[in-house]
Parts: structure tokens; C-alpha cells; sequence
């Protein structure tokens, strides 16, 4: 038996916009998804989160369903609607994608062999915490661990980076690139290659102050949240976009020289430029005006229409009760850790 575990992660600033090809700083944080993996004659799949039976499918039945989910994606890609894919996903409590997660990694490396999997995580899905990237590179991991393949660290996230498109549509790959890698990084969609660079020599801390916020509300998934921007005109769109992407660059200074009350404006500026491209709710701006009111910064984290909101104050305190009173609960959590491992 074999078991991984991977971190979730948060964007510091970027989202959205990394998905234009502009560049993005996100944080592995200390929470993680635990995939346990064991070779068997068929596929087996139990999501604790969810479920403690198992449902059971022949390796044909996985690698067939896998082509039609492959075949909707590349559709999506053509016709810019990714919605009979998504469909498709959610049928039938995710078959669809439990199967395709299982049966791109097998079609990929090779393998004949079926697996049982069972995966459990520490952090909520749906949040904006990357649940899926760290479910894609925990699974990519256990998988090929059981398999003997030897994958290298970038061989696992180009895969993981397969399993996030049949999930998400267009994703940047940057999420499952800060659950692959861990740390704090820049990211930048490219072709061939995306682009990471670990931030850790040219950040050597970060500030005291940061606290998370689950707003909780029922959202749409991120390949919905992705597509509803997409969606937008693009002359509306490209400039919010460009400056978002300015931000991304100055915050890596402000960072860099410790200007603390630069990153500050920042932040929030990228919020308000989040909140334009309709991405941000009701609850998430009222959190962060009562955030600035108090002399913080608070931001939507991932694709947004709910779920995590990144806040920062130099009176952490002042900024947990003040959160705490809105009837919320700050989370505290470490930013920039290991990314994905086997654990003992
Ligand atoms: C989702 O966590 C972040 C987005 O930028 C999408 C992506 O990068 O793939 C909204």
C-alpha cells in the first residue's frame, strides 16, 4: 500500500488572470489531501469525504468512459463550452471524473493493473483550496508509486495538469503546479511549458497577519467560474485582466522590500478588480469592507463565488475578532509548505 499526501494551496494574487497567460503568486498551505492507493483486479473509489462505500468498475468500463470524457473535453476546447463536459462529470455522484482521474493516469503510464483508492483530506473542496490539484497530484503520485514508475516531479504535475483540464476545462495549471512543488511561487501559463519559479530565495518571509475565511456558500465549480469570465466581453475583460497582472508584479516587490502597506493596497485593489469581472459575492465584499475599514486587506481566493477569502492585518488579533464578530471564523494556517509526499 502506498500513501501520498498533497497540499492545498491559495493564490496570494493572480487568479483568473493566470489563466490569460499572465503571471500569479500562490502558497502551498498547511492543510492536505491523503490519497492511500493498493493494486487490484478492478478500480476501486471511495472518497471519505464524501462516502464510506466504495463504488467498483472494471478496468474497461474506466478506460472507455475515460475516451468519452477526453473526447467531450477536446469538443469544449473547440467550441469554447465546456458545459457538456461538466455534465457529464457530475452525473452520477462524479463517475465520470473518478473514472477519467483513474484512467488518464493508467492510459498515460501504461498500466494494466486496476487500483483501489481511497482518499480522505484535511481542508474543505470547493473552497478555493485547490482540492482538486491536490487530489490530481496525490493521485498521480500513488499511482505511479504503485506502479514502480519513477515519475520526477514534472512528469507528476504535466499529468496532474491532464487530470485538472477534464475537471476544470482551461485551468492554468498553476493550482496543481503550488500542490506539486509546495512553497511560495510565481507561475505563468506558457507553451510548451508552463513556467515556475520557486519565490523562497527572493521572499525570505513573509508577513506575520495573514488569516483565512471560509464565506461557506453554495458556489459554482471553478471550470463554471472560469468559463462565466471567459465569457465576458473582452473589452471589458482585457484590461482588468492587464491589471491584475500589473499587481502580480508589484506585489512581488512589495513582498521582496517588505512594504507591507503597499501589498496591502494591493490586495485590495485586486479584489475590487475580481469583484468587476463578477466573480466575487455579496458576503465576500462585505467581509472585506470591514476589513478595510479597519485598516486591512482582504481578497476572494481561487476562482471565487465564494469559499476562501485571504485577509491580512498587522493587528492579527484586531483582525481575528473583527472577523469573528461578522460571525465568521478566521483560520489560521501555515503558507508555503512541503508540496506533494509519500508519507511513512
Ligand atoms: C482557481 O483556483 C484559480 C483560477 O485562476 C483558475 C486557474 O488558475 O486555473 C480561477
Amino acid at each position: 500500500m502506498v500513501k501520498v499526501s498533497a497540499p492545498g494551496k491559495i493564490h496570494l494574487i493572480g487568479e483568473h488572470a493566470v489563466v490569460y497567460g499572465e503571471p500569479a503568486i500562490l502558497a502551498a498551505v498547511g492543510k492536505r489531501l491523503f490519497v492511500e492507493a493498493e493494486k487490484h483486479d478492478a478500480v476501486k473509489y471511495v472518497d471519505l469525504r464524501w462516502e464510506t462505500d466504495s463504488k467498483e468498475w472494471a478496468v474497461e468500463d474506466v478506460l472507455e468512459s475515460t475516451d468519452r470524457v477526453l473526447e467531450l473535453w477536446s469538443h469544449g476546447t473547440q467550441t469554447k463550452d465546456f458545459s457538456p463536459l461538466f455534465n457529464h462529470i457530475k452525473a452520477d455522484r462524479y463517475a465520470g471524473y473518478r473514472k477519467a482521474v483513474v484512467g488518464i493516469v493508467m492510459k498515460k503510464l501504461g498500466i494494466k493493473g486496476g487500483v483501489k483508492l481511497a482518499i480522505n483530506c484535511e481542508f474543505p473542496t470547493s473552497a478555493g483550496l485547490g482540492s482538486s490539484s491536490a487530489l490530481s497530484v496525490a493521485v498521480v503520485t500513488a499511482i505511479s508509486e504503485l506502479y514502480e514508475k519513477q515519475l520526477s516531479l514534472s512528469q507528476i504535475n504535466e499529468l496532474s495538469y491532464d487530470l485538472e483540464k477534464i475537471i476544470h476545462g482551461t485551468p492554468s495549471g498553476g493550482d496543481n503546479t503550488a500542490s506539486c512543488y509546495g512553497g511560495l511561487i510565481w507561475f505563468q501559463k506558457s507553451s510548451p511549458q508552463n513556467v515556475m519559479m520557486p519565490l523562497k530565495e527572493e521572499i525570505s518571509s513573509m508577513p506575520e497577519g495573514f488569516v483565512l475565511v471560509n464565506t461557506r456558500e453554495e458556489k459554482s465549480s471553478t471550470g463554471e467560474l472560469i468559463q462565466k469570465v471567459r465569457l465576458l466581453e473582452e473589452s471589458y475583460r482585457a484590461p482588468r485582466i492587464k491589471e491584475i497582472s500589473k499587481l502580480v508584479y508589484e506585489m512581488k516587490v512589495a513582498l521582496k522590500s517588505k512594504k507591507y502597506d503597499l501589498m496591502k493596497d494591493i490586495i485590495n485593489r485586486d479584489q475590487q478588480l475580481l469583484k468587476e469581472l463578477e466573480v466575487s459575492t455579496d458576503e465576500i465584499d462585505s467581509i472585506a469592507e470591514a476589513v478595510r475599514k479597519i485598516g486591512g486587506a482582504a481578497k476572494l481566493c481561487g476562482a471565487g463565488g465564494g469559499g476562501i477569502m485571504l485577509c491580512w492585518h498587522k493587528d492579527k488579533d484586531l483582525l481575528k475578532r473583527t472577523i469573528s464578530q461578522l460571525g465568521y471564523e478566521p483560520w489560521e494556517t501555515q503558507l508555503g509548505v512541503e508540496g506533494v509526499r509519500i508519507e511513512k
